[in-house]
């Protein structure tokens, strides 16, 4: 065992992680996160419900994709706004037992009839975000069901109907409006209440937002859930459903979009390898393109590598600085080379190189912030040309920790791109504004843009679903989270929490936020981080202080026992056995 894998052994057994075991707990807010123990399978999800039918399927004896099938459906009924059967996902799975990581590729894709000027005005300037975002225009192919019915093909235990038992009670029995839902719907009454169909499903008859505690049912969602329960994921790409799907993006009268029912039958779920790379003796593992996620979470933590983290203060400006540098120069990459690599060629190997990453480090500097981080050369570098994309990522999304008691695992993140996607309801559920993750000018000064639309392609992302394994190639770390290009920032700092700062779940996801989308730092606003404003700007850098919802969802493998925890700034919580 090499040093550091002894000196991380020593920390784990000295107990750095002071835990009690509760089984079956659930942790509540608000406050800082607690952390629960369990000894043989757990879940986190954003939502109570989800969560609870997760554990439900795998006290059942139901797999890690059982349960994140039975969890996605019922958080597309009470989280309707972050993720659903209208959106797209990406799963890493591990398999216990054969050692082997997969990635599920379930990315909406471009309409075939899709072209680069999809997001342009007449004079050739681009849309404005809820001007694209409204209506049929934005839709993608949707993936999740796909995903949901190959994941389970492959991995799945428990018959395949089985797993919509709990979404379909709930949508025909009623759920409980939650606080956060409520906020959200009041929040964007202007915009949701435009089309009759969530007009008529999130507002009282007297056009008032569903106050929080109101019980809501969805028989059309119950419907089609059970029509897919009952055919397979074919139930919802041909035939009725597909086509009431394409009838209301087609047909919208303000904003129609260019979907067809030949796009939904020819949808196919990409089966990948996931990125992988070493961080401090660990093997971090993400989703590659067409996320962006994987690759900048690993370009992140490939600088920081370069610094003693861990002898800094989680808290003080200098661990802040290094985060917002090596965040800074991964960004001026992801604008540039990041996009779906089966449509435009992607230096994944390169951006993650060892000794390419090691020049990035070398930039930075302690006491002074790069004037203007630029993208750098990466070996393998076929995308020399292109140029830099500016596309907005808006902070809907959701993101699902398993592991069931067979130690296979599930790491997904899933999504409908803005909160309630485009703003428009088929058959109890809404359809995604995924296409909206394109950069929506297809040139910049005269270069292609890697991120342009075309037809059947992927929308570049930043969702990362990250699996971290130890020495032995033992999984150890189940990490993900919701909050758009935010997602990056949230997973990066919360792995150098959990691997350099030793901190236990429920520490890791109640960290002040500190990151970066490239130029300005972030810092999150109420708590202990607003006060790094003045030691980064003495450093150079713009600042921002402002709210930063993640919905970071964590277990940690340690001494035979799972310990996890969800992010106090949702309404998630953790079951476990
Ligand atoms: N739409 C959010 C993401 O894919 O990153």
């Amino acid at each position: 065992m090499s040093i550091r894998a002894q000196t991380l052994a020593r920390i784990l057994l000295a107990g750095a992680f002071a835990l009690a075991v509760v089984p079956a707990a659930a942790q509540t807010r608000p406050g800082p996160a607690q952390t629960v123990t369990a000894r043989s399978h757990m879940v986190v999800a954003a939502n109570p419900l989800a969560v609870r039918a997760g554990d439900e399927i795998l006290r059942a004896g139901g797999s890690a994709v059982d349960a994140a099938v039975a969890v996605q459906m019922v958080l597309g009924l009470t989280e309707p706004q972050s993720s659903g059967i209208g959106g797209g996902a990406f799963m890493l799975h591990f398999t216990a037992g054969e050692g082997a990581l997969v990635a599920y590729d379930g990315r909406e894709t471009a309409p075939a009839a899709a072209t680069p000027d999809l997001f342009l005005k007449p004079d050739g300037t681009p849309l404005t975000f809820y001007d694209a975002v409204i209506g049929g225009r934005s839709v993608g192919t949707p993936g999740t069901v796909r995903l949901m019915a190959e994941a389970h093909r492959v991995h799945g235990r428990l018959p395949w109907a089985r797993l919509f038992e709990p979404a379909i009670r709930l949508a025909r029995e009623g759920f409980a409006v939650s606080p956060r839902l409520a906020a959200l719907i009041a929040a964007d009454q202007p915009r949701l209440s435009q089309h009759p169909s969530t007009r008529a499903y999130f507002f009282t008859p007297d056009g008032l937002p569903l106050p929080a505690g109101t019980m809501l049912r969805n028989p059309d969602y119950a419907a089609t859930l059970a029509a897919i329960a009952e055919r397979g994921a074919d139930a919802f790409y041909i035939g009725e459903i597909a086509a009431d799907i394409v009838r209301a993006v087609r047909e919208h009268a303000s904003n129609p979009g260019r979907l067809s029912v030949e796009d939904l039958a020819g949808y196919r779920v990409a089966v990948r390898e996931p990125v992988c790379g070493s961080y401090r003796g660990h093997e971090v593992c993400g989703m590659g393109p067409p996320s962006s996620g994987g690759l900048t979470v690993l370009q992140i933590l490939g600088m920081v590598e370069h610094f003693n983290m861990g002898g800094l203060d989680p808290g003080a400006a200098d661990a802040a600085h290094l985060l917002a540098e090596a965040g800074r120069l991964a960004f001026a990459d992801r604008a540039v080379y990041m996009a779906d690599q089966d449509a435009v060629p992607v230096p994944v190997r390169g951006l993650i190189d060892t000794s390419y990453l090691t020049l990035r480090a070398q930039q930075i500097d302690l006491d002074r912030a790069i004037e203007r981080p630029r993208p750098g050369n990466p070996p393998w570098r076929d995308a020399r040309l292109w140029g830099a994309d500016n596309s907005l990522e808006f902070p809907s999304t959701s993101h699902v920790s398993i592991v069931d008691r067979d130690g296979n695992i599930v790491s997904m993140t899933t999504t409908i791109e803005d909160a309630f996607g485009a703003r428009m309801m088929v058959r109890g559920f809404l359809l995604n504004n995924e296409l909206t993750d394109f950069a929506f000018a297809p040139m910049d000064n005269g270069r292609p843009v890697a991120n342009a639309v075309a037809p059947g392609k992927r929308p570049r992302s930043s969702m990362a679903p990250t699996i971290v394994f130890d020495r032995e190639g033992e999984p150890t770390i189940v990490i993900g989270s919701p909050g758009g290009a935010r997602i990056i920032g949230y997973v990066a700092k919360a792995l150098v929490g959990l691997i350099d700062w030793r901190l236990d779940p429920g520490a890791v996801v109640s960290q002040p936020h500190v990151l970066t989308l490239g130029r300005t730092v972030e810092l999150e606003e109420g708590t202990p981080a607003a006060a790094l404003e003045a030691p980064l700007r003495a450093r150079g850098h713009t600042v921002q202080v402002r709210e930063l919802n993640s919905g970071l969802g964590v277990i940690v493998r340690r001494d035979g026992r799972l310990h996890g925890a969800a992010d106090p700034r949702r309404e998630g919580i953790v079951l476990g056995d």
